[in-house]
């Protein structure tokens, strides 16, 4: 009897299949994926997140200040990783008695108990319901959180993984969602010098590389394939007209995989690639234009010391 397949077997399945040959970079998590996103944070090259710690830290009295209401509020945050960041507003809101829950959501459960166990130790005033699935499983409950004000948080440039299409399909469906009052909390990587962006995605440690080589990796332990990882390198290219930074992994030679759980066999030639990741970069221009496609409002924008990165307040703009 055939066994019904999961979301990443078809991905597999189709991204290799396919031409050119891609892989959706969701599936780098896994528990060492998590660890290894966490020294990426960790790297000097990577100055995403300090710069969006900044801003939250320098900011966070009139974020938090955005975020209130009088009857007290939701505070749902998609993909909130080790919330490193997050912790700067949730003890801002906690310290000004703010009435809140926080709703961290991650596709990594790994993820969510670790966050949950900090919380209760450093910010143990704040009510924490993790929930674990992806963005688009929370996205289609939004409307089950009840009638308090939501507030939307949306970190680290992640919308910058999606396409723009795919991104105004997202930001539509949140926008759906929200009611007058609700905010929605976004940080978008800005455009800047290219070789800063290169840099950030191909550090001299390699931990990009291992980042990105984690899902042949996987799909090695998951589905019993032969992946050698050390016949691909990973390649990073910017393109400074469409603000577009794409990883590949390339393959050194010509070579036969077999993924035997998957029944499949994949032929590479010399050189072929396979898509993994895009990390879109942004500026006022097309922020605004995402957001007027999304039916939603920017109300503020906060950028951080270097001029990298920026927050951006929305709301939805018919209620
Ligand atoms: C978590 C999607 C924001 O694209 O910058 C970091 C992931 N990939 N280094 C990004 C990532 C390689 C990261 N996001």
């Amino acid at each position: 009897m055939e066994k019904t397949q999961t979301q990443f077997e078809k991905d597999v399945i189709k991204g290799l299949i396919d031409y050119p040959k891609h892989l959706p970079s969701k599936y780098i998590y896994d528990q060492r994926g998590d660890k290894l996103f966490q020294d990426i944070m960790a790297m000097p090259e990577y100055y995403l997140t300090n710069c969006e710690f900044d801003i939250l830290s320098l900011h966070k009295t009139e974020i938090c200040e955005a975020f209130s209401n009088d009857e007290g509020f939701d505070l749902i945050e998609l993909g909130a990783g080790d919330g490193k960041k997050t912790k700067i507003l949730l003890k801002e809101l906690v310290d000004k008695n703010y009435n809140f829950d926080y709703f961290p959501i991650d596709i990594s459960q790994n993820v969510l108990d670790e966050l949950t166990k900090s919380l209760k130790q450093e910010i143990p005033e704040a009510n924490v319901y993790a929930k674990q699935g992806t963005y688009f499983d929370v996205l289609s409950e939004l409307d089950k959180y009840g009638n308090r004000k939501k507030v939307i948080l949306f970190l680290g440039s992640n919308i910058g993984n999606l396409l723009h299409k795919d991104a105004i399909k997202f930001l539509k469906k949140i926008q759906r969602n929200m009611q007058e009052d609700d905010v929605l909390f976004l940080g978008f990587d800005q455009k800047k010098h290219p070789q800063t962006i290169l840099n950030a995605y191909n550090d001299d440690a390699k931990i990009t590389e291992k980042f990105n080589k984690n899902i042949l990796r996987r799909i090695n332990r998951e589905f019993e394939a032969d992946f050698d990882l050390d016949q691909f390198m990973h390649w990073e290219t910017y393109n400074p007209e469409t603000g577009t930074a794409l990883s590949y992994l390339v393959s050194l030679k010509e070579q036969n995989i077999k993924i035997k759980k998957l029944d499949l066999q994949v032929k590479f030639e010399a050189w072929e690639s396979i898509h993994i990741e895009i990390s879109q970069k942004y500026d006022d221009a097309v922020v605004e234009w995402l957001a007027a496609q999304s039916a939603l409002k920017p109300q503020k924008s906060f950028l951080d010391q270097k001029g990298y990165y920026k927050n951006y307040i929305f709301k939805a703009a018919k209620c």
